[in-house]
Order: C-alpha cells, then sequence, then structure tokens
C-alpha cells in the first residue's frame, strides 16, 4: 500500500502550470487517543504557517460517507452490519472520499488532514475482527486506488483510558457511546496491538506519539513529525 504510485501525478511540463501536490496526513489510533483533537489543531497550525489544509474524517466526510456512518454507528438502517457488510460499508465511504475530497484538494495544492483513514480498518476489522489481513488490504487497495497518506500520525492510549477520555466527553455532550465504542476490553487491545503492528510493519509512513500526554505537548510531538517528515513543504 506504502509504495503505491499517485494516480494523475503531473507530468514535468505540466507541473509548471500545476500547483504542487499537497500533503496528505492520516490521524489513527484507539478510542479517546485525541485524533479528532489533534487533527484539527493540526490544520489550524499549518495555516498560521500559510498552509493551506483541510479537515475530514471517517468515516464520513461527503454526504454518501455520512449517511453511510449513521448506519455503522448507530444501526441507522434498523438492524448492525454484520462483519462483512461492515467492512465494505467503511470501504464505500473511504472510495467516496477519496475521489470526492482527497484527491480534488491534494491535486489544488491543499494539504489534506484525515481523522482516520485505511489503517482504522486493518486495525478493527483485521486484528479486531479476526478479518485475514490479506483480504483487508485487498479492500482497502480497491478503495483508494494508490492514493496513501504522506504520513500516518498514530495517538496510541490505554484503552481504558482512551475509554474514560470518551465516556468523559459523551457526558458533556450528551451523547452516547456507539456500536464500536461499546465493545469489549479484549476488541479495543487488539485494536491497539494490532495499530502498533502495523507501526513496526510500516515505519517509514506510520509514526507513534504517546498520546497519554497533555493534548499541548501531543500537539508539539505532532508538529514535530510534520516538520521532519513534510519540512520541505513548510519552508517553502
Ligand atoms: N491529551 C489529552 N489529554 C486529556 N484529554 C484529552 C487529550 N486529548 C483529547 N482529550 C479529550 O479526550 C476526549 C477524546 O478526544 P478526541 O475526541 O479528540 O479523541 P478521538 O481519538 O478523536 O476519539 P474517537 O476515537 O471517539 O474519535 C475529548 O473530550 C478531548 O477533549
Ligand atoms: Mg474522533
Amino acid at each position: 500500500m506504502d509504495s503505491a504510485g499517485y494516480p494523475g501525478r503531473a507530468s514535468p511540463a505540466e507541473s509548471e502550470v500545476m500547483p504542487s501536490r499537497g500533503r496528505f496526513i492520516t490521524f489513527e489510533g484507539p478510542e479517546g487517543g485525541g485524533k479528532t483533537t489533534q487533527a484539527q489543531r493540526l490544520v489550524a497550525r499549518l495555516g498560521e504557517n500559510g498552509i493551506a489544509a483541510v479537515y475530514t474524517r471517517e468515516p464520513g466526510g461527503t454526504k454518501l460517507g455520512e449517511a453511510i456512518r449513521s448506519l455503522l454507528q448507530f444501526d441507522g438502517a434498523g438492524e448492525p452490519p454484520c462483519p462483512e457488510a461492515e467492512v465494505l460499508l467503511f470501504a464505500a465511504s473511504r472510495a467516496q472520499l477519496v475521489r470526492k475530497v482527497i484527491l480534488p484538494q491534494l491535486e489544488k495544492g491543499l494539504w489534506v488532514i484525515a481523522d482516520r483513514f485505511a489503517d482504522s480498518t486493518t486495525a478493527y476489522q483485521g486484528f479486531g475482527r479476526g478479518f485475514s489481513l490479506d483480504d483487508i488490504l485487498r479492500i482497502n487497495r480497491f478503495a483508494i486506488d494508490g492514493v496513501a497518506p504522506d504520513l500516518t500520525i498514530i495517538l496510541d492510549i490505554d484503552v481504558k483510558e482512551g475509554l474514560r477520555r470518551l465516556k468523559e466527553r459523551h457526558i458533556l455532550n450528551g451523547t452516547g457511546l456507539d456500536r464500536l465504542e461499546r465493545e469489549d476490553l479484549p476488541f479495543h487491545e487488539r485494536i491497539r496491538e494490532g495499530y502498533l503492528e502495523l507501526a513496526r510493519l510500516y515505519p517509514e509512513r506510520i509514526r507513534v506519539v504517546d498520546a497519554s500526554k497533555h493534548s499541548d505537548i501531543v500537539a508539539e510531538e505532532v508538529w514535530a513529525l510534520v516538520q521532519d517528515v513534510c519540512g520541505p513543504s513548510i519552508s517553502a
């Protein structure tokens, strides 16, 4: 997946008139690690540094994707999806997001900061539900069509601490745990371990940040990684 080339890359002659392609950064990790918090902070910080970036989330990010999100999170169809349908619904949302949002924005030269992407399916449906990683990677590859992240940041958090943060947030917002958040602790432990395994498999793309620290410290570590991996673009 990492080595997949980007489709539609400008030839040298075209690149003289086309804006240079934006960077694609994804946030991943177990529940409650701070993905949404940090993805939004990064968009703001990039803006302060003169880089136009857009936030998007999965499942969702498009009209179709948001409809799929409600089917997945709160059984919006009136029944829960079977595990196989769950994999394919996540992939359908992703396919739409890649073609309607991510690729067009990158081609305009904007950076895209995604709150979850393909690694979530590998972690949740592969390591969590037990589907073969080969099958998951094949489905992901079909959905993303070579649009791989330049950098993936895993916000690693103790599972119980992450779920505690989530429950606090739900109490504050008057909301309830969704279908995946209600899964048992061993499921969430397998997801955390799955993410750490992905980081070992793809060390060039995936970096792990300790998300148990104060969110200001996490934000500094995220910024340092972005400068490290995407630095030439920032200083350009
Ligand atoms: N470093 C941190 N320390 C303490 N609390 C945090 C930290 N980062 C985020 N939070 C709080 O924890 C809760 C979960 O954060 P957030 O929603 O950003 O996590 P998430 O990874 O996006 O969760 P989800 O898996 O539900 O999407 C929020 O209430 C947020 O304010
Ligand atoms: Mg979130």
